[in-house]
């Protein structure tokens, strides 16, 4: 069979000459009536419609869980696509019997889902596996109108069995029925497959494809029929490195690695728990640092910590390239400094000096799947309880992700007492506009972005300041 795209559908080989901007839910239920893979909210909010998403990584497969709504077909060639229908077996498997066992089961448009997330990370977990993960696993399955706890105990219930027996090979996951047979040939058949490109290389398209986690959802019909060209293509935009005083990360970057990433959790300690508050465990492993920025929400949660941080981005054209600061490249609502055709390569942080804390805080309705209220991000350097400098960022209180100038500079060689924090709320109102929306009114906003400064300080400096201090002005 000859086509534009070929990949591996569970256990058979298929290439399409489908538009790579096509939906990879749509393509499922209607060119392959693989109908298992359900389609719920289109957003990526619901989890109906995960699959696995496999590749070659060296001798083996990784796998990755994501929403089919937010997978375009372009991303398939040379992978493995795996729906529920690619997991049953002739009995059930081992989730599907967990789930059974311990009566988990949501309706029949969650639970096919939930097993293929639950499936993916046991499969990618490797010695990581915990409880704790698994919840998180489970993050992206929004509904909670059925047996939620039950899923629990059936999670915990695999987590227990799993780190019980061998799980290091693809081989020990099929002999516990976690997978069916065929798995074993894959790595072997994805060799073979016909190299196919992911899109007709055009130089100027009308829409540059990330991680699709935003475009799927602004502009997912229109995709099917543009020019669309895919970043994944270009391996050295991808990956982090701490080099000549400056952190490196690549713009393609997802939000899974930023928050495992060794260089960022030595800048950020608690860099995890900040990401686990971001979108779902599924979207974290597909959105990209670069698509944050360029995206140019004002509540865009990674954009947000590299303002503070005095990010610089790389931009590039036709071969040129240019730097830009963080800080100057937002112009108002989704409005960039960014030139016509050009894309960012690489974010560049400078690795601030030893003594500078960083902090993270979000507000939210839900804890995950869920933009900011209001987020706020500082980097502060403190010494003998004078403030030497400090750079502090806000979003969701301005069309733009905002550095706040004014109120940092306030802040510089003053004391860290409660009436310097005290003394820097008239400057933060003056430099912020909110307006009133779903995520909250500009009066509540106001009040959150006094709150989270107070946050930020006592929990950077709970030696010198907590809470309590002001609780009077409460
Ligand atoms: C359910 C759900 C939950 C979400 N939760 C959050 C959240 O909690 N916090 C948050 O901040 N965001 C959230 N998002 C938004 C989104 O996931 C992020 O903004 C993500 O970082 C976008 O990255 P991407 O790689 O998917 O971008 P894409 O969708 O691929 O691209 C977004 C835009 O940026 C452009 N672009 C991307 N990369 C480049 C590049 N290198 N050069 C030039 N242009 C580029 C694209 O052309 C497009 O215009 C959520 C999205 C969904 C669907
Ligand atoms: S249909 Fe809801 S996440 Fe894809
Ligand atoms: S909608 Fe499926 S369990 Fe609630």
């Amino acid at each position: 069979m000859t086509g534009q795209i070929c990949f591996l559908l569970n256990d058979r080989q298929v290439c399409t000459s489908q538009a790579p901007g096509v939906s990879v839910l749509t393509y499922l239920r209607q060119a392959e009536r693989l109908i298992g893979t359900k389609e719920g909210c289109r957003e990526g909010a619901c989890g109906a419609c995960t699959v696995l998403l496999g590749e070659l990584d060296g001798e083996q497969v990784s796998y990755k869980v994501v929403p089919a709504c937010l997978l375009l077909l372009g991303e398939l060639p040379g992978k493995h696509l795996v729906t529920i229908e690619g997991l049953n077996q002739a009995q059930l498997s081992l989730v599907q019997n967990a789930l059974v066992d311990f009566g988990a089961t949501q309706c029949g448009f969650c639970t096919p889902g939930i097993v293929v997330s639950l499936t993916g990370y046991l499969l990618a977990g490797g010695t990581d596996i915990s409880v704790a993960g698994i919840k998180q696993a489970l993050s992206g399955h929004l509904c909670r109108c059925t047996g939620y706890a039950a899923l629990q105990r059936a999670s915990a219930a695999l987590v227990r069995f799993i780190s019980q027996h061998s799980h290091a090979s693809i081989s020990d996951l099929i002999a516990l029925t976690l997978l069916p047979d065929y798995f074993q040939t894959i790595p072997a058949r994805l060799r073979q497959l016909p190299k196919t490109p992911s899109d007709n290389g055009q130089t100027s398209p009308e829409f540059w494809i990330a991680g699709g986690t935003d475009l799927c959802v602004q502009s997912g019909p229109r995709l099917a029929s543009a020019p669309v060209r895919f970043l994944s293509q270009f391996r050295e935009m991808k990956g982090i490195s701490r080099r000549d005083g400056q952190i490196h990360i690549g713009a393609l970057t997802t939000f899974a690695e930023l928050a495992v990433h060794p260089v960022i959790r030595q800048l950020i300690p608690d860099i995890q728990g900040y990401m686990a508050r971001l979108a779902s465990w599924q979207i974290r492993q597909q959105a990209t640092v670069g698509g944050n920025i360029m995206g140019a929400s004002p509540i865009g949660d990674v954009s947000n910590l590299l303002v503070a941080l005095d990010a610089r981005l790389i931009l590039q054209r036709d071969g040129q390239r240019r730097t830009v600061p963080l800080q100057g490249f937002y112009r108002g609502y989704k409005d960039t400094a960014q030139h016509p055709g050009e894309i960012l390569i690489e974010i560049v942080v400078p690795v601030p000096d030893p003594g500078v804390r960083i902090n993270v805080e979000k507000v939210s309705k839900r804890l995950s799947v869920d933009c900011a209220s209001v987020n706020s991000a500082i980097a502060v350097h403190c010494e003998s309880g004078i403030i030497q400098t400090c750079s502090l960022s806000i979003g969701g209180v301005a069309p733009i992700p905002l550095f706040l100038k004014q109120t940092s500079a306030y802040f510089q060689h003053k004391p860290l007492t409660k009436e310097t924090i005290q003394g820097a709320f008239p400057i933060l109102q003056r430099e912020i506009a909110p307006i009133s929306d779903i995520r909250g009114s500009a009066i509540y906003k106001r009040l959150l972005a006094r709150q989270l400064l107070i946050a930020h300080f006592t929990q950077l400096f709970p030696e010198l300041i907590t809470v309590r201090d002001f609780h009077e002005t409460h």
